[in-house]
């Protein structure tokens, strides 16, 4: 890897979490003299010395290589934003504590430490996700806080990284949306990723509200897929059809697409149930609250899936839970990620405790961070322990040791052979022919609806293979 390209763009990150850190780390692979900042100390020092705060594959390495090269510093000193030519605000936007709004404390105080340190034309690069109208009342702020005034400019770059998913994502993105005020910023922003535009990645130019608007849009399209399924889910319950084969079904039709259409115990994570609720919240302050009330509805099929499970796992347990010990296998929201924020798996270890179960937990990434949040729970520090005496095994976040572990071998270790398998990640015939009870939301108890029944004699009319008229053949080929 060489070091600094010449004539490039200096690049500063403010806010060295998740999203901060990643985008800091990609830009500086990509030839970028890159300094990230942020308040807190601890974290700042571990980036220095090669450490990742959080799990994410591949960005270890990609961060220890970057560091070697001189490119990529990190400091608590947000006055070096005055050697940027642009700065990224990669800060967090959480869920208020007391609404459903957008907490954009993190923003504000970002602009007030770099805008006294700006007397030089920058451009300033929002990517955080917020509710639209934030860019233009963040410019106001910047060109009145900071020394160039006006010459400070000020964009919108939404992110849609996928965490597990974050170094593709970033250094090949589907798209990228530059929400920009004028031909200077566009051009600057166009410098940034020469790369992955040279590769193909389209780009969207638009206003700053357009830009803000895409990422809630997106979010928010996401999120009512995954509802819009587990919707059907509740469907196939009432009626013993199958949500995989559905969902399968209507994965072919191009104009759906099988993206997000898995079903299951549904979303978590810091984005999506946040995002839809932020959005709902910033449309009704607009006076468009019934154009996204549907939203409302995304999050209510979500929230009911983790009561399903919960439902699923009791009836297992012939109606009562207390007393029953259950292996929680799965505490991240996603896997790949040890990443806890609204995670579904650990929602319902809770409520399964609170219910007066014995819950053993055990993620391969997530436990340290859901040993601090939940301390009520029991940790389990293997598969194979977790499971030990079980009476009901809950599969809840779909990590590939679990797919991979054999039904015969995890039979052998529990006190009753019953799962729940909260993500569709397991072979139910392989867990049904080692003697479990398997069930999952959205399909039909017993064998799955893919076998077919045996077949019984039938008239040879039936059987034979349908050749067309050799006068046809050619008018139903396809075309
Ligand atoms: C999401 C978006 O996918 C990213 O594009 C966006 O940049 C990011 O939020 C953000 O706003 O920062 P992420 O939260 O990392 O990314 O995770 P996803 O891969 O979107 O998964 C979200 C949740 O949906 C997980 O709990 C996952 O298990 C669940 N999911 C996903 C389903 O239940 N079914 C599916 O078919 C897909």
């Amino acid at each position: 890897m060489s070091s600094v390209i010449p004539n490039r763009p200096r690049i500063a990150v403010i806010g060295t979490g998740y999203l901060g850190t990643t985008q800091a780390v990609c830009l500086a692979a990509l030839g970028f003299a890159v300094t990230a900042m942020d308040v807190d100390q601890d974290k700042i020092s571990s980036l220095r010395s090669g450490l990742l705060p959080f799990y994410e594959p591949g960005l270890p390495e990609l961060l220890q290589e970057t560091l070697r090269t001189g490119r990529l510093q990190f400091s608590t000193e947000f006055e070096r934003s005055a050697d940027a030519d642009v700065i990224f605000l990669c800060v967090g936007t959480p869920q208020s504590a007391d609404s459903s709004a957008a907490d954009l404390h993190f923003l504000d105080a970002a602009i007030a430490e770099i805008a006294p340190h700006l007397a030089h034309k920058c451009l300033v690069v929002g990517k955080s996700t917020v509710p639209i109208g934030t860019a233009n009342r963040l410019r106001t702020l910047l060109q009145s806080a900071a020394p160039a005034g006006p010459l400070v400019e000020l964009a919108w770059n939404p992110e849609f990284l996928r965490e597990g998913h974050a170094i593709a994502d970033t250094l090949r993105p589907d798209r990228l949306v530059f929400g920009v005020t004028s031909e200077w910023s566009l051009r600057v922003l166009r410098g940034c990723f020469a790369q992955p535009i040279a590769a193909g990645t389209p780009v969207i130019a638009t206003d700053l509200a357009t830009a803000e608007l895409v990422k809630a849009a997106a979010n928010s399209f996401l999120a009512t897929k995954i509802s819009y399924i587990n919707a059907m889910a509740e469907v196939c319950e009432a009626t013993g059809a199958d949500v995989n084969l559905l969902a399968e079904a209507l994965s072919y039709d191009s104009r759906i697409g099988g993206g997000f259409l898995k079903p299951g115990l549904g979303f978590g994570g810091g984005c999506l149930p946040k995002d839809i609720r932020a959005f709902a919240h910033r449309a009704a302050e607009l006076g468009v609250g019934h154009a996204v009330v549907f939203l409302r509805e995304v999050d209510a099929i979500n929230q009911r899936r983790r009561q399903r499970t919960v439902d699923l796992i009791t009836e297992m347990a012939c109606g009562d839970l207390q007393e029953v010990k259950i292996a929680v296998l799965g505490a991240a929201f996603k896997p790949d990620s040890d990443d806890i924020r609204d995670a579904p798996a650990l929602d319902v270890a809770r409520m399964l405790h609170q219910a007066g179960a014995r819950v053993t937990v055990y993620d391969p990434r997530a436990m340290p961070n859901a040993r601090k949040s939940y301390p009520e729970l029991s940790y389990a520090p293997t598969l194979a322990s977790a499971v030990a005496g079980a009476e009901v095994v809950a599969l809840l976040t779909e990590w590939e040791v679990f797919r991979q572990a054999d039904p015969a071998v995890l039979g052998a270790l529990v006190e009753r052979r019953n799962i729940v398998d909260g993500r569709h990640a397991l072979d139910a015939a392989a867990y049904q022919a080692a003697g479990w009870d398997y069930r999952a939301l959205g399909t039909p108890a017993g064998p799955p609806a893919r076998l077919l029944e045996p077949v019984m004699p039938e008239p040879a009319r039936l059987s034979q293979p349908v050749v067309p008229e050799p006068a046809l053949a050619s008018a139903i080929e396809p075309v």
